[in-house]
């Protein structure tokens, strides 16, 4: 879909041939698409067409291979949406492990782990997310972030994906998001959250720290105590560079 009625800037590729990681746009850095541009369809066509390191900032909310089939309720605005999150390991899936086993050593292992102890069904659904996500790091720039929403079912297979991708040293956070107060799960603690994985392609990435001010309840019932510069709470010195810190 075009975004604004803007005109599509030079977009290429929509059949592609099987390979891993496509360079054949080189490293332009120059945007080939409009801002605020919404695609429908297969991001991996998509992405294909994508001009290499043009992109800010990737946040993914994809498939967790939850085992369900989704469908929009009917009458809804979205009815006639749905996706399918159950995966089998298909002829498709067999070429492209065959590609990532001669370009990408390190990915082939975490496939193949995943396979052993989980199953093909994990090792079909993590070869969908690896090409894509191979696809997500050419097209980042080297100033660039990417966030990528898991959730328990494949969230410490990713990361081990993520690292094969990026670097170890390139991953910056787990960030975990409490979805719901508590779970009547009958036996072990409820599954409240889902994990936010964090990662930059350089150091040299760009951060813009958000400040929010503390609601004037947080501030009465956490710093209860003044003085002449204001309210203050007693705490542990753990910053970094600091012991233990
Ligand atoms: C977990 S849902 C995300 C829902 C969305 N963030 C929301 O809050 O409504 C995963 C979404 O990924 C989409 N999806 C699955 N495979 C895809 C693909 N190859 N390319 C693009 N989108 C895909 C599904 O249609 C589904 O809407």
């Amino acid at each position: 879909m075009r975004g604004n009625g803007t005109p599509w800037l030079s977009f290429p590729v929509l059949l592609w041939r099987l390979t891993l990681w496509d360079t054949s746009h080189g490293i332009s850095a120059m945007t080939n698409f409009a801002d605020r541009t919404i695609w429908t369809g297969d991001n991996l066509d998509i992405l294909r067409g994508l001009n290499s390191a043009s992109v800010d900032l990737i946040y993914l909310d994809p498939p967790f291979n939850s085992n369900r089939n989704y469908a929009a309720p009917v009458g809804s605005a979205a009815a006639g949406a749905a996706f399918k999150d159950t995966w089998t390991l298909s002829d498709l899936d067999v070429a492209w492990m065959g590609l990532i086993a001669d370009e990408q050593p390190a990915m082939y292992q975490v496939l193949q782990t995943a396979g052993l102890t989980h199953g093909k069904g994990m090792q079909s659904y993590l070869c969908m997310m690896a090409v894509r996500l191979l696809e997500m790091r050419r097209v980042l720039k080297d100033t660039g972030s990417v966030y990528l929403h898991c959730d328990p079912t494949a969230g410490h297979y990713l990361k081990l994906l993520m690292d094969s991708i990026y670097g170890q040293a390139s991953f910056r956070n787990e960030i975990v998001w409490k979805r719901t107060a508590g779970r009547s799960d009958a036996k072990g603690f409820g599954r409240v959250h889902d994990t936010i994985l964090f990662y930059c392609k350089t150091d040299n990435f760009t951060w813009n720290t958000q400040w929010l001010p503390h609601s004037e309840e947080y501030v009465n019932r956490a710093y209860r105590h003044r003085d002449e510069r204001g309210p203050w709470q007693p705490d542990q010195l753990t910053a970094s560079g600091l012991r233990s810190g």
